[in-house]
């Protein structure tokens, strides 16, 4: 048993304190600023498995261009992805746009209300649902993420990583502690709070337990073990950079050569990339830039090689469609985000990349 556990004095204080400092340091972020629950409903899929830093600039662009769910929900899947690029999983894109097109077909427009009925929507698990619902509407239910899971167990002195076998057992203990902490008054703010905890303060590695509004009922106060990220893999891989002077004249008019990701594809379907090559190992002298990239648990590294036209056959490995694509379309297209770092890199996007360009134009 934790230490407040049983103690409604020591609980009320806990709430009072972790409000009171989300309040006085939670960083200003866009969708903070807003209540349009489908404005919270998007950031809150961006934010699943991606950082704050990297969802705030992509966050603003996306809501400029879909400000309303409508607007979402009318536009191409092709330029939803483009304009999901660089957040990654672009899974989390596709069920966006799904359920936006579902929730204006079926539901007037209008996002359901309840976190029950936000779940049936495609892409929206439990947690997300949580959040939406409490701090779009102040439906009491507590949101349980990654971060929040690890500042409950801190809290309560719970072993964590022990997810095999009593795995499940501790999950429960978890969702049953946050409902019993859930301030009711402010359910949005506090479950805000808590994730905004463990984002900042209570991180994973040096928790900063000198400065903690939870510190006095911690169990653990940075003696809690966090169980250890499973280590990277590494893959060399290899791809030809291969540009052409397009029809028209001038450097936005020069062409490059990319292939469309098939769709069964079970990563990024439907992206566009460089080709492949053949030979993952580029003699030392062929290589035109080398770079890391990571995706989830694998970090690539990366040879890009100069391939003339007239050996793309012989060098590269057939995969789906290809298109020469003129450089000043490229940019919105929905690259993957290592093919938009390669060109960005070789100085062959246009900047900025995605604002330039008129919907009509894209793949
Ligand atoms: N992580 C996911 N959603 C969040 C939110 N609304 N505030 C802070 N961190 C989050």
């Amino acid at each position: 048993m934790a230490k407040f556990d049983d103690n409604p004095a020591k609980i009320a204080a806990l709430r009072t304190r972790l409000l009171e400092w989300y309040r006085c340091y939670r960083r200003d972020l866009p969708w903070r600023r807003s209540t349009d629950p489908y404005a919270i409903w998007v950031s809150e899929i961006m934010l699943q498995q991606t950082r704050v830093a990297v969802v705030v600039d992509r966050y603003q662009k996306f809501m400029e261009r879909f400000p309303t769910l409508i607007s979402l929900a009318l536009a191409d899947e092709q330029e939803v992805l483009a304009r999901w690029s660089g957040l990654g999983y672009y899974r989390r894109a596709r069920m966006l746009h799904k359920a936006a097109q579902f929730v204006a077909a079926n539901l007037g427009g209008n996002l359901p209300v309840s976190a029950d009925e936000l779940r049936l929507l495609p892409g929206v698990g439990a947690y997300t649902a949580a959040a939406v619902a409490s701090i779009a509407h102040g439906e009491r239910v507590a949101v349980v993420d990654g971060n929040v899971e690890r500042v409950l167990c801190r809290l309560a002195g719970w072993e964590a990583g022990s997810r095999k076998g009593g795995g499940s057992a501790l999950r429960r203990k978890i969702e049953d502690l946050a409902g019993r902490l859930l301030d009711s008054s402010w359910p949005g703010d506090f479950n805000q709070a808590m994730m905004e905890l463990g984002a900042t303060l209570c991180a994973p590695r040096n928790p900063q337990c000198l400065v903690c509004p939870l510190a006095e009922e911690c169990e653990t106060r940075g003696e809690h073990k966090t169980p250890r990220r499973a280590p990277m893999m590494s893959r060399v891989v290899a791809y030809a950079l291969s540009v052409r002077q397009g029809k028209r004249r001038g450097p936005g008019w020069r062409e490059v050569l990319l292939e469309q990701r098939r769709a069964h594809q079970t990563v990024m379907p439907g992206l566009w990339e460089l080709p492949a090559l053949v030979q993952a190992e580029v003699p030392e002298d062929e290589v035109r830039m080398t770079l890391r990239h990571a995706i989830m648990q694998v970090n690539y590294y990366v040879r890009i090689r100069t391939v003339f036209e007239d050996d793309i056959e012989e060098m590269t490995v057939t995969g789906g469609e290809r298109r020469w694509v003129p450089l000043r379309e490229a940019a919105g297209m929905a690259l993957t985000g290592l093919a938009r770092k390669v060109l960005a890199r070789a100085h062959l996007l246009p900047e900025p990349p995605l604002d330039t360009i008129a919907p009509g134009r894209l793949a």
